[in-house]
């Protein structure tokens, strides 16, 4: 897809070389701290950002003390950003103990040009301020702007280059997500990702394989694909492939033990993806399937081309060819127009289908997007009812559901020490629950069998066999 800039190789070593300096002066590398916001895409991207840093000489630091701080930011709902002004106000005082100390910004909420601008004109300590389009460019704005001691605004609306071939510092050694396509082309009518994100471009299939061969051969085990709608990869390449046959050549990578994916938007899941994951043993049984709304008419006004019906015969099918398929969802309480009854249809699909877990948003307002703009938006105080209810609900059948797999043995992926228990590990099924057991922090990376001996709802606690 995408170009590799060469000259960022060139502003790389100029920034080691002035690492390099500074470590000198003050007999310690300077530390960095990266405070990532938002989805898993953010997350990927803190970690090309981390790459560069690593490779740069410097060290990643615990908290905003750090010499550099980097805010990744998200703006899918108002919440995540006046979390991004509080922790401004906050890191400002600590400025003055540390007066070289370089503030940057980045991720969506900085492509909307009304939230960089308020950067720009309202908070003077921000050294730097980038986008989602200009990842690749982060050598040579991190450079400029401690060379030439000035202020960078730069959020270009798209890119001929990629970020693919970044240096990676992976926040677990043993698994990783791996971006397969990147923004989104389904405009629902309250989200904002297309506009922060840009249009949907697909990798090639060659250059993510190459990528997970190369994970596998540096000890992950556990790859997550990553695309706003991985159901729609593959469409618009010259040599078109469909999400289920990129999937088996994932499967088909030496050392990878286990497979997942986000986000599948229902409209375009497909019977040959279905089938792959009968198919393919390594393919995790957890599918994120959001759900929005279970109404028609809501529906059709959040442009989600699906129906209540549709998204209950999909489920259906899905649980039909693999039973033990544990489903989770997104669903938006509030959108304009919602009325009781339509709220009345989220729920009774909620209860049709038995969620392992679902995540509940209120509708937020964002400006430029349909939404904002349609008429009978839902007064808070009935939002914050419906809300509630929801919530109850979605607990009561999780909590009902919980406990299915009891006495069985199952493999577990192991991420890390349980920080609550000494002497115990903390891993993840297939299905995305978590596991506590005793263990030793050798095992860290090991895909271990462990039989459930106790349910505690939204995790078991076992012992190894
Ligand atoms: N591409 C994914 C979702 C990415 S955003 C998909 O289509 O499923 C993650 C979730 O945030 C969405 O599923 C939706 O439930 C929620 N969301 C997005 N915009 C929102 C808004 N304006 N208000 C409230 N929730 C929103
Ligand atoms: Fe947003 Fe819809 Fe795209 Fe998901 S599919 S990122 S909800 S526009
Ligand atoms: Fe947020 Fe951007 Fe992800 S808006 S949810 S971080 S794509």
């Amino acid at each position: 897809m995408e170009k590799t800039d060469q000259k960022q190789q060139e502003y790389l070593s100029l920034l080691k070389d002035m690492v390099k300096k500074r470590t000198a002066e003050k007999n310690t590398p300077p530390t960095y701290f990266i405070f990532t916001m938002g989805c898993q895409m953010n997350a990927r991207d803190s970690e090309k950002l981390s790459g560069i840093l690593t490779k740069a000489g410097m060290t990643e630091g615990m908290d905003e003390k750090a010499d550099l701080v980097i805010y990744n930011t998200c703006t899918v709902r108002e919440n995540a950003n006046e979390k991004l002004y509080g922790h401004l106000g906050a890191v400002k005082s600590m400025m003055e103990d540390n007066p070289d100390k370089i503030i940057a910004i980045c991720g969506c909420m900085m492509q909307e040009a009304d939230e960089s601008r308020r950067i720009r004109d309202r908070y003077p300590f921000v050294n730097l301020v980038f986008g989602t389009h200009n990842l690749w460019k982060f050598p040579e704005l991190l450079y400029t702007c401690i060379h030439e001691e000035k202020r960078i605004f730069e959020t270009p609306e798209t890119s001929d280059y990629s970020d693919d071939a970044l240096p990676v510092k992976r926040k677990y050694v043993f698994k990783s997500g791996v971006n397969i396509m990147y923004g989104c082309d389904n405009f629902c009518s309250y989200c904002i990702v297309p506009y922060v994100r840009g249009r949907e471009r697909s990798r090639r299939p060659e250059d993510i394989l190459n990528e997970i061969r190369s994970l596998s051969g540096s000890g992950v085990k556990e790859v997550m694909l990553l695309g706003q709608n991985v159901n729609s990869y593959g469409r618009k390449l010259s040599d078109p492939v469909s999400f289920a046959e990129l999937l088996e050549q994932v499967c088909a990578v030496d050392g990878i033990q286990r497979v997942r994916f986000m986000t599948s938007h229902p409209k375009d899941l497909s019977d040959d993806l279905i089938r792959v994951m009968q198919k393919e043993l390594k393919i995790c049984h957890h599918l994120h399937l959001p759900l929005q709304s279970g109404s028609d008419r809501i529906l059709q006004k959040m442009n989600r081309h699906y129906t209540k019906e549709g998204y209950l015969s999909l489920t259906d099918k899905i649980k039909n060819a693999i039973p033990d398929m544990a489903l989770s969802t997104d669903i938006i309480v509030g959108f304009p127009g919602e009325t009781e009854e339509d709220f009345q249809e989220t729920l009774d699909v909620v209860r049709k289908v038995g969620f392992q877990a679902a995540f509940t948003f209120i509708y937020s307002k964002r400006t430029g997007t349909p939404a904002a703009a349609m008429p009978d938006q839902v007064p808070p105080e009935v939002i914050a009812n419906r809300f509630k209810r929801l919530l109850s609900l979605v607990q009561e059948l999780s909590s009902r559901s919980a406990g299915n797999d009891l006495n069985r043995v199952l493999p577990v992926l192991v991420e890390g020490e349980d920080e609550h228990r000494e002497g115990y590990l903390t891993g993840r099924l297939g299905n995305n629950l978590m596991v506590h057991f005793p263990g030793r922090p050798e095992e860290i990376g090991n895909i271990e069998n462990i039989r459930l001996t106790e349910s505690k709802g939204f995790y078991y606690n076992g012992i190894k066999e």
